[in-house]
């Protein structure tokens, strides 16, 4: 990898010397684009890159890392490099409307990538749309997102969507009765509470328990006491890493040995790290994952160049950068209006996390993962086609996962 940079360097050096009109190129006449080009294409990122989130901010930091290092070796966007300007949000709401109108006013960028979390999406999307700027958000999954104006994009599905996949899933593992315990405070928490009762329950289920917390909460022995006394078959916990993996360890401690059921907020390694072994028998749904099937020439570079395997937000930001490059070169013109435009006639993009094209409301239609937690880590276990929910009314016997799918020891557990 060293000596590869080493001899583009060396490469578009000589370029220089050579074409004699002050861009660097390579003897092929490619120009090199280095992000310290006064000309460079300036993209936002916003994220938490500090803070109770840190960990989203990270992983999805290094995937925008990785698009714009590819597309600047294979010689920028429309002859200029790519730079990103990253901007944190240290996970707070309270920060995110400053941080983007730095991003907006003083950066002057054509595009933004961010924020992952949907309530800061929610601060930022009116601000991007009133400016006339596209903002495209790798992870934000509740709908009022992109529903905020024709600006905002997502390459992530919905929250009705992964709602869906996982009240599917309770039914196909034989459970009728789940319980809830979610953020009522939170948007992204409480969307998906009231997307999976809906679907659950239209399909057959029964909510036989509906708890709440708030974010900061450490106790949380009242509500799962309330739950274990309604016999679940089920907890569903859609909720972020840090509150997941405390619930889960007071839920077995309180004698919750069922399956619990989440939603992509649990996708971090210190899920992992303070759940420990209370967290296995627990089932997510996610948009990549490495065993997967797609992206394994994604999934190559960045090992090589992180030493780990990509998570999923690093998947998402690596479509985002790539996804807004592609629109670039389609507009043919380095300006937000233009770019915008492109952006939303993007048509079967061959993304990492599955082909992206985008609908009316500016949300792509794709696949969904399960991810099952076995032996203190995240095991792929299927992918969900996004016709299981799309479709308003299935037929009947359509909506089955295939037989393999269901693992054995999900469900009825003696308790
Ligand atoms: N979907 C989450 C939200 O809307 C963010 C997220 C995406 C977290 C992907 C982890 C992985 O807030």
């Amino acid at each position: 990898m060293k000596i590869n940079r080493v001899l583009v360097g060396t490469l578009g050096v000589a370029g220089l010397i050579f074409s004699g009109c002050g861009r660097p190129t390579t003897p092929a006449g490619v120009p090199t684009a280095t992000p310290d080009d006064p000309n460079a294409i300036r993209l936002g990122f916003f994220a938490p890159m500090s803070g109770v989130q840190a960990s989203f901010g990270n992983d999805a930091i290094n995937g925008a890392r990785l698009a714009v290092a590819e597309i600047n070796a294979d010689g920028g966007i429309l002859e200029h490099p790519l730079k990103l300007i990253v901007r944190d949000t240290r996970s707070r709401a309270d920060e995110t409307g400053e941080v983007v109108r730095q991003l907006l006013d003083d950066d002057k960028v054509v595009a933004l990538i961010g924020e992952i979390a949907t309530d800061r999406s929610l601060i930022a999307a009116p601000l991007a749309q009133e400016k006339g700027v596209p903002m495209i958000t790798p992870g934000s999954t509740n709908e009022n997102v992109t529903a905020t104006g024709d600006q905002i994009f997502r390459i992530c599905y919905t929250d009705s969507f992964q709602a869906g996949v996982m009240a599917e899933f309770a039914r196909s593992i034989n459970v009728e009765k789940a319980a809830i315990l979610y953020d009522p405070s939170d948007p992204y928490s409480a969307g998906l509470a009231e997307k999976f009762k809906a679907d659950f329950v239209s399909n057959g289920g029964q909510i036989v328990a509906e708890e709440f917390y708030q974010k900061g909460d450490r106790d949380f022995s009242t509500q799962l006491d309330a739950i274990k006394g309604q016999n679940p078959e089920i907890v569903f916990l859609p909720s972020y890493y840090n509150e997941a993996a405390l619930i889960i360890r007071q839920a077995r401690e309180t004698g919750i040995d069922m399956p619990v059921l989440g939603t992509d907020g649990w996708d971090s390694p210190e899920f992992l790290k303070v759940g420990g072994e209370a967290v296995n028998n627990c089932y997510f749904s996610s948009h990549f994952s490495p065993d997967g099937q797609t992206g394994k020439s994604f999934v190559a570079a960045y090992t090589a160049k992180y030493g780990t395997p990509p998570p999923p937000l690093a998947a998402l930001t690596y479509d985002a950068v790539k996804i807004t490059a592609d629109g670039l070169r389609r507009a043919g013109v380095a300006e937000s209006i233009p770019l915008r435009d492109a952006l939303a006639v993007t048509k079967d993009f061959a993304g990492v996390t599955g082909p992206i094209s985008f609908d009316q409301d500016r949300n792509p239609t794709k696949p969904g993962i399960v991810i099952r937690l076995q032996d203190g880590k995240f095991t792929y276990l299927e992918t969900v086609d996004a016709k299981v929910t799309e479709a308003p009314v299935a037929e009947e016997g359509t909506n089955d996962p295939p037989a393999e799918a269901v693992p054995e020891n999900a469900a009825k557990q003696p308790q």
